[in-house]
């Protein structure tokens, strides 16, 4: 693993001056799951990850073919959709991925011209600028393709009150189990296939305005036996980061390469959610049922020390406590991060959760890679797809 990584890590400032505004992107609005069964997904989601009840569509509300469950926790927002009958387009979404991220909703001022300057630079149409309206105001959306078969929704809401969408209804439950302590969307990672990361890269820049910001080669993110690349792109305010990944030869099959086939296609690989307190939420988590990859061997802590006296930070938190939880450290010039990642979150081997906490390091761990994807490929080696 080449330690060099994480001086590439210059400051984003620099690098965002260079970006368009010509969609000015506000933060993350919500992100859809296409699921098998909503109901029980949204007990899953509040009893082990803490999200509140927030919104609900379905037939009580006049929602014949679809239902939607929608869950809270500090500023992020899931959804979890299913149809209702076997006529409904979902299925074929459901059938072909399994339970996955449909739509990546991000918030902006003006959803019309998010539209309009997006499908000019060649962005494919989802969803036509759409006026949705009920007693508590109206919001437009829009919607482009993006890789695979996952969309980004423009939402426009500022002439809007209500709980979370037109057609929704406030969501009170009698069920809420505390939060563990969640807070944002750090950012969210989208596998592609063979070759494909640079045409997505270009793609992001071209059509959304973002910008490459740093990049990871399979000479850096390798281990023994497989190998994949990553580019990380960033809208110009620095609030939405999607890092990209292919896979890339190795002398067995790559994560990236398993989640391709399971998930028949490009898709979101994982979402990593921001906590200031990543001790409390993996205790949390752990304690109620989420399962995480395995803890990285003694040689890795031991050299944790070392690694954080290389960038002269000093690490707050009890060194045996993160071991303990299997919480993995990294450094750069700009301070540490925490993180952790969770299994597959569903049967099939594809869509996880990274809990992440920085401390000052604006990178995403790349001097964990090894580790992690050594304990990814002990999970592989059990699933006989390694
Ligand atoms: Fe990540």
């Amino acid at each position: 693993m080449s330690r060099k990584i994480e001086s590439v890590n210059y400051g984003l400032e620099k690098i965002f001056e260079g970006a368009q505004d010509f969609l000015p992107l506000l933060g993350t609005d919500y992100v859809e799951l296409y699921v098998g069964n909503a109901k029980q997904a949204a007990h899953f989601y509040k009893t082990a990850f803490g999200f509140q009840s927030l919104a609900y569509k379905g037939l009580e509300t006049g929602s014949r073919d679809t239902v939607s469950y929608v869950l809270k926790q500090d500023k992020i927002r899931l959804v979890l959709t299913s149809p209702l009958n076997s006529e409904q387009e979902i299925n074929k979404h459901v059938v072909k991925h399994g339970d996955g991220v449909k739509v990546v909703a991000l918030w902006v001022e003006d959803a019309r011209s998010a539209y309009e300057e997006t499908t000019k630079r060649g962005a494919k149409s989802y969803l036509e600028p759409t006026v949705e309206k009920d007693e508590n105001g109206e919001v437009v959306k829009a919607g482009i393709y993006t890789y695979g078969e996952t969309v980004h929704m423009f939402i426009e809401r500022k002439n809007f009150n209500g709980a979370f969408l037109p057609g929704y209804v406030k969501w009170e439950s009698d069920y809420n189990p505390e939060p563990v302590g969640l807070k944002y969307i750090d950012h969210m990672v989208g596998n592609v296939g063979w070759n494909e990361m640079n045409i997505w890269v270009k793609w992001y820049e071209d059509v959304m305005g973002f910008v490459n910001f740093l990049s990871f080669d399979d000479k850096q993110i390798h281990t023994e036996y497989s190998a994949l690349m990553s580019k990380v792109m960033s809208n110009g305010n620095g609030r939405i980061k999607f890092p990209i990944n292919e896979p890339a030869e190795g002398k067995k099959r790559s994560q990236i390469e398993e989640y391709l086939d399971f998930y028949e296609g490009p898709g979101v690989q994982h979402i990593a959610m921001a906590t200031d307190d990543i001790i409390k939420a993996v205790t949390d988590l752990r304690s109620r049922g989420i399962e995480f990859l395995s803890t990285p061997p003694d040689e890795y802590y031991n050299a944790i020390p070392g690694r954080l006296e290389e960038f002269s930070h000093e690490l707050r938190e009890d060194l045996k406590r993160l071991k303990g939880l299997g919480i993995m450290v990294d450094a750069d010039e700009e301070g540490y991060l925490l993180q952790i990642f969770t299994k597959p979150l569903q049967d099939r081997p594809t869509m996880f959760f990274e809990i992440i906490q920085r401390m000052g390091a604006k990178g995403f761990g790349a001097g964990n890679f090894k580790a992690l994807f050594e304990s990814i490929e002990r999970e592989q080696e059990l699933r006989g797809t390694l």
